[in-house]
């Protein structure tokens, strides 16, 4: 009897652990379960943040860059090479593009910078100078970032960056100039603008050379990574 009685109570030992590893995994497996459904559901709001771009746009490349508001290319070119570069960056980003349109558009004589009393030479020797700009831009108050690029007159921005700056509203904005030029650097007219607008967010400058799809491509990715 004494030996039935060690049987039963073996075998209730036996079938309690059994009932003990049962109810211990089906636990973990629930436990790994709920774990995976929140990483799952976590990784939903993850994307559905990087998601909420606001353009609503779907590439990757453009949902990135949008991430921390609306884009924009605001670019002054007279005879097409910043425009050229600022094509390259409004396709790369997704940005919006706006053109800076002179209300008397610039003639090849008026551009002859070998001529003292040209027009563009006559505008950038007067502080005053401010040329007169066509298109309404009132619209890039609205944008977080704006890419802006004009070509280098005289070591510096042309005059009607100025009447650009002056009469838009963008201190909500970061303003990341770019520029093209026949070899002079970005860096002279960033200082100069900083300067003379202090309430400007002037984060940055790049010049570019002609056909610069490369460089673009590689600058706006520091830009999309460095906002990361
Ligand atoms: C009035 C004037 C002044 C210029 N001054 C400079 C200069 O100081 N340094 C330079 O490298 N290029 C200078 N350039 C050359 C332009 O920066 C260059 O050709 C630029 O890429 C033209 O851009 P756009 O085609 O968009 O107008 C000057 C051009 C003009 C018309």
């Amino acid at each position: 009897m004494k030996k039935d009685g060690f049987i039963i109570k073996k075998h209730s030992c036996l079938l309690l652990v059994l009932l003990f590893v049962f109810a211990f995994t089906g636990c973990s497996n629930d436990a790994a379960d709920s774990t995976s459904e929140k990483s799952e559901k976590a990784g939903q709001t993850e994307s559905s943040t990087i998601g909420t771009d606001t353009q609503g746009e779907t590439e990757a490349g453009q949902t990135e860059q949008n991430d921390s508001g609306k884009t924009a290319v605001v670019y002054f070119s007279a005879t097409g090479t910043t425009e050229e570069v600022a094509n390259q960056i409004a396709e790369e980003t997704g940005a919006d593009i706006f053109e800076i349109v002179p209300e008397e558009p610039y003639t090849s004589e008026d551009l002859n910078y070998s001529d003292d009393n040209c027009r563009a030479n006559k505008e950038m020797n007067d502080e005053a100078a401010r040329p007169a700009i066509s298109s309404d831009l009132s619209v890039v108050s609205e944008y977080d970032v704006i890419y802006l690029g004009y070509p280098v007159w005289w070591g510096t921005a042309p005059r009607i960056i100025q009447t650009f700056l002056e009469n838009s509203d963008i201190s909500q904005a970061a303003v990341y100039t770019f520029c093209t030029s026949g070899g002079s650097g970005i860096e002279q007219s960033v200082e100069d603008l900083q300067g003379l607008y202090p309430d400007v967010n002037i984060v940055s400058g790049r010049r570019f050379g002609q056909g610069a799809d490369a460089d673009v491509k590689e600058w706006i990715e520091e830009h999309i990574s460095s906002k990361q």
